[in-house]
């Protein structure tokens, strides 16, 4: 089946959590995805503050979206659809976005559509200039999430399974700070783990006997140990690179187990550790034994941004979906309808 792909720029939303971002999406192409970041203000408070999050929104919103329309060098007069992020997340924080989403609508005359912010980190695929290949197989990795999801076509996805606790993105995170290495976690352990043995130290990869089911809470609990039993003498290249090992691994394993499952037509990365150069590698390289595609998504559409928003819209604006002059918030998702 052909992509769907809506031919007029669109303005897409996002406030789910801790960035306020605003874009301009023409078809598969980003005219501009302006993100306002939260975090300076939620590291100093040791975490996301609803109430606060919510109040930052509140003060972004409206120069972030001027700013994505005055980049993408259009007017509100030019948009004719406008997408919004309205679950899951803080309910505090989405009902900003569609506030101004509806405001934006109502006033304007412009259709309007709530986008689940899963399907948008899913959809962030749909930039890459290339037909694309359905089914197939997602690994969605970020602070907060780490799932593996089918995609059988546009608007339609299978969740297969995630993790029971702790994300990737966290392990990496709680990772960096027991090797004292700072914050965002996943980059410092990337660049430490260039020059380490990833075989140095075995580190658990959780649940090996599940085939989609993950767990990275051991992993946090080991590497307190490794850095108390070896005190001084620990390696942090070493200690870097096997953590970095022990997550891809625990990743690939379900990715490859999904493949073999579902025979699918391509495989695909996103979320924030989508940044790691080494699952990057990995994922190539088994798309390449496989003979099936691999799509990897530019960094910038891979972490909380408006665009995925706009991009997973497509579908839903070029089948002419009735829009809703109004639109709820909800705390969790609803994407995974299609039936296991
Ligand atoms: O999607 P994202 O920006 O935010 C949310 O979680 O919503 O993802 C952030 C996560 C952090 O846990 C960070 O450590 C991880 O992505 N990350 C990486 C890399 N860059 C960012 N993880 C591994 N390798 C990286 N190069
Ligand atoms: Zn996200």
């Amino acid at each position: 089946m052909e992509t769907l792909i809506f031919d007029h720029p669109i303005l897409a939303i996002e406030s789910s959590c801790d960035e306020t971002s605003a874009a301009v999406v023409h078809g598969r192409k980003v005219l501009s995805n302006i993100v306002a970041t939260q975090m300076e203000m939620h590291e100093k408070w040791g975490g996301v503050v609803p109430e606060a999050a919510a109040r930052a929104h509140v003060s972004a919103v409206l120069p972030v979206i001027q700013e994505a329309l005055d980049v993408a060098k259009v007017s509100i007069k030019d948009i004719k659809g406008i997408a919004v992020t309205n679950r899951p997340g803080l309910v505090g924080a989405l009902s900003v976005g569609v506030s101004a989403a509806q405001a934006l609508a109502i006033a304007n005359q412009i259709p309007l559509v709530g986008i689940d912010h899963l399907e948008g980190h899913l959809m962030a695929i749909l930039s890459l200039e290339q037909e694309l290949n359905f089914p197939c197989v997602s690994l969605l990795v970020s602070g907060g999430h780490s799932e593996l999801v089918l995609i059988h076509e546009q608007g339609k996805y299978q969740l297969l399974g995630e993790t029971r606790d702790d994300a990737a993105g966290e392990a990496f995170d709680k990772g960096a700070r027991l090797l004292g290495l700072g914050y965002p976690g996943g980059a410092k352990i990337q660049a430490a783990a260039e020059t380490g043995n990833p075989r140095r130290y075995s580190l658990p990869k959780g649940m090996e006997k599940a085939r989609y089911e993950m767990s990275f809470s051991g992993l946090k609990t080991a590497m307190l140990r490794l850095v108390e039993s070896e005190g001084e003498r620990i390696s942090i290249p070493d200690a870097a690179a096997s953590l970095q090992y022990a997550i891809c691994s625990a990743l690939t394993r379900r990715v490859e187990n999904a493949i073999q499952d579902h025979q699918p037509s391509s495989i695909s990365l996103c979320g924030g550790v989508a940044a790691n150069r080494s699952l990057r590698k990995q994922m190539l390289d088994i798309a390449q034994r496989h003979g099936i595609e691999c799509y990897l998504p530019d960094f910038s559409l891979c972490t909380d941004n408006a665009a995925m928003v706009g991009l997973a819209a497509q579908c839903y604006f070029s089948k002419k979906r009735e829009s809703v002059p109004l639109v709820s918030v909800f705390p969790h998702s609803e994407l995974f309808t299609f039936d296991n």
